[in-house]
């Protein structure tokens, strides 16, 4: 039975392969996508969705609720894009014809609807900033206690951020909307942080044999811009991290993962090196709860990734051609 899943995010060129991968997997049934500034802009994460759904021939695909999202974060401050790390438009070279306005009007209520039909089966994936998901807590907290299970892509804990030395990008964004997500939410929780989509590689063998073998044009297209922002930073690194999707990858494959339930705390800081840093707890005695201002929960976090187990998942369904 495919997994219905709500998709928050900041379509960039990550949080594209993870759509495609949503589209080439029949267990992934995406009944809805949030777009939200992050990367880009919202206006420009609207188009990104609307031009890949465009891509596909499929009525079931053309069905799926676009909605509106968050066009700044809660911190009130006006956001960065990285353009050097998505493209201009979050697409790496490609601009979508479409301007992202196409038959999309400010609906975030309808997010409302698509939790009420889907109810307790609803898997909630969040790829970008927190600030649509946080608002959803703000606004309808009774109605978020229905969702089943939330897997969120963010954090770095005891490694390198990838904005600052400590913090990760999509806390980073909205270190507010990131806390108040973390201390509404009970056991129902996955963070999927840099500790392990660092090592969610695509190198470009993989990524040329997609190509050759597979039906996506864009994933070449896309990953061989997103390698070259990282082979730039990084010459030794052996491909493009694909933080998204290995967070979609793991509602379906836990298996790939180890995890460890630990108490959170994100550092509510508007600026500096610390800002939007993730705090977990290892202390046996620990006492977060007590030290922090803000109401700490406990939450699964991913800290170990089986990379051959990712190889042969993530290929599979990308080419469409047996790996194991
Ligand atoms: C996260 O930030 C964005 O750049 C990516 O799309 C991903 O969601 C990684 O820190
Ligand atoms: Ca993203």
């Amino acid at each position: 039975m495919a997994k219905k899943v709500l998709l928050f995010g900041d379509i960039g060129i990550d949080d594209t392969i993870a759509i495609l991968y949503a589209y080439m997997n029949d267990e992934i049934d995406i009944v809805g996508m949030v777009a939200d500034y992050g990367n880009i802009s919202r206006e420009n994460a609207l188009a990104n969705i609307q031009y890949v759904r465009s891509l596909f021939d499929s009525e079931e695909i053309e069905n799926v609720k676009i909605i509106v999202g968050a066009e700044i974060p809660m911190t009130g401050e006006l956001p960065e894009y990285v353009p050097e790390i998505h493209g201009e438009y979050g697409l790496g070279p490609i601009i979508p014809e479409t301007d992202g306005q196409d038959g999309v009007s400010e609906n975030f209520h309808d997010i409302v609807e698509i939790i009420e039909q889907y109810q307790d089966e609803l898997v909630i994936v969040n790829i970008g900033r927190l600030t649509s998901l946080a608002t959803m807590f703000l606004l309808y907290p009774d109605l978020m206690r229905k969702i089943k299970s939330y897997y969120i892509m963010g954090g770095a804990f005891w490694v390198p951020g990838n904005v600052t030395a400590v913090s990760e990008a999509n806390f980073h964004g909205d270190p507010v909307a990131a806390q108040l997500v973390l201390s509404n939410t009970n056991n129902n929780v996955t963070i999927i942080p840099l500790n392990v989509t660092q090592q969610a590689i695509a190198t470009p063998e993989m990524v040329d044999y997609i190509d050759q073998v597979g039906e996506l044009p864009m994933v070449k297209t896309l990953l061989d811009y997103y390698y070259d922002y990282y082979k730039e930073r990084d010459p030794n690194i052996q491909g493009s991290p694909l933080h998204d999707v290995l967070t979609l990858m793991a509602i379906n494959q836990e298996d790939m993962f180890t995890f460890q339930h630990l108490p959170v705390q994100i550092v509510q800081a508007r600026e500096g090196t610390e800002r939007g840093q993730s705090i977990a707890d290892i202390r046996p005695y620990s006492n977060m709860e007590e030290e922090a201002e803000e109401e700490i929960r406990t939450h699964r976090i991913a800290f170990g990734l089986d990379y051959p187990k990712f190889y042969t998942r993530f290929m599979t369904v990308m080419s469409g051609q047996r790996f194991d």
